[in-house]
């Protein structure tokens, strides 16, 4: 039987509205996501707004040429033939195509570039605060500089103070690595052999995720880090109880992960100022407790957490440099996970 044209029409109809209905779905989802603390469209300082303009101009800009060019499509669809303007093919190519595209590329180029330079680092414009950040297969070492050329070293989470520039000098021990906190800041890579720098400004105190931005193997998707903005005080007391050596451990639970800490070689690779200096392999213990987050940004910091990553922290995260300890009993598992959690 031949379908008649107004059942196929409404089919078609059909068709088609289920995917739009979808993509919208999506597009509104992904808009959602967008909220945040690892968003470059919620900007929370100077530079990452400079970004968010540009990234609206843009937008908007090419919302508008659409609208334009679908207004001119439907113009020429349903237009009575006989009452359609008719201006030469010449006409529209040269306006259309090039003087248009000419106008509002050169626009568009001119405000970028002048954009760009504010978003250079600004040495003689930070505070006193100079921080190094390392970046490593799959994770970030971040050392505080003091003026005496002594540092203070943490990993994966790096505290400023709100309000004040801060100068951040990137560096990488393997590959190339890229450094990117969008609510803050553009991105800038990590490059082995040279030091690169960038400013990072938070308006007020909050809480912002990064993310490694530049493909390094396996992990890199896991490779992420906190930026804690604190009032200047906060902070302040903060960076001198991180240069304290770590707690002495205390309690018979704790005592006992502190010498299953020794005894399974973890001082081999993680430094807990105190116990043992071994900064080549893995982040700085030291202070380990008092950090929100493990694995490199990937998961909460927290007991279960913790023991799951010593026991498969290659299940977790596959490929990098810290073996299983599956082998060990719970009790010497549980143990660990107090001792460092006890370091705060
Ligand atoms: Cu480091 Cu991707």
């Amino acid at each position: 039987m031949q379908k008649s044209p107004a059942s196929f029409s409404a089919k078609s109809k059909k068709q088609t509205s289920l995917p739009s209905c979808a993509l919208v779905a999506t597009s509104l989802l992904l808009l959602c996501a967008c909220e945040g603390i690892q968003s470059s469209l919620m900007p929370r300082g100077p530079q990452a707004r400079v970004i968010a303009d540009i990234s609206w101009i843009m937008f908007f800009g090419a919302a508008a040429i659409l609208l334009l060019v679908m207004c001119l499509a439907l113009y020429a669809i349903y237009r009575d033939p006989g009452k359609r303007l008719n201006p030469s093919s010449n006409k529209l190519i040269i306006a259309g195509g090039v003087l248009l595209p000419v106008v509002t590329l050169s626009a568009l180029l001119a405000y970028t570039v002048y954009a760009m330079g504010t978003l250079r680092a600004q040495p003689e414009a930070s505070s006193a605060t100079r921080i190094e950040v390392v970046g490593n297969r799959w994770w970030w070492d971040v050392h505080y500089l003091n003026a005496d050329g002594s540092k203070i070293s943490t990993a994966n989470e790096i505290r400023i103070p709100a309000g004040e520039p801060v100068m951040v000098m990137l560096k990488t021990r393997d590959v190339i690595h890229s450094f990117w906190v969008p609510n803050l800041a553009g991105k800038i890579d990590l490059i082995p052999g040279r030091t690169n720098h960038i400013t990072l400004l938070a308006d007020a105190p909050g809480m912002f995720r990064g993310q490694c931005a530049e493909f390094c193997g396996e992990q890199h998707a896991r490779m992420a880090f906190h930026v804690i903005a604190e009032p200047p005080q906060t902070f302040a007391a903060w960076l001198q109880q991180q240069g304290n050596q770590a707690v002495e451990a205390s309690g018979t639970e704790i005592k006992q992960g502190r010498d299953a800490f020794i005894q399974h070689n973890c001082a081999s690779c993680h430094t807990v100022r105190g116990v043992g200096v071994a900064d080549k392999y893995g982040p700085d213990l030291t202070h380990f407790g008092s950090r929100r987050f493990l694995a490199a940004g990937t998961l909460e910091n927290n007991r279960a957490n913790l023991i799951e990553f010593i026991a498969h922290s290659q299940r977790l995260k596959p490929g990098n440099r810290m073996p299983d300890f599956s082998h060990l009993e719970a009790g010497t598992l549980d143990a660990l996970a107090a001792y460092l959690e006890s370091l705060e």
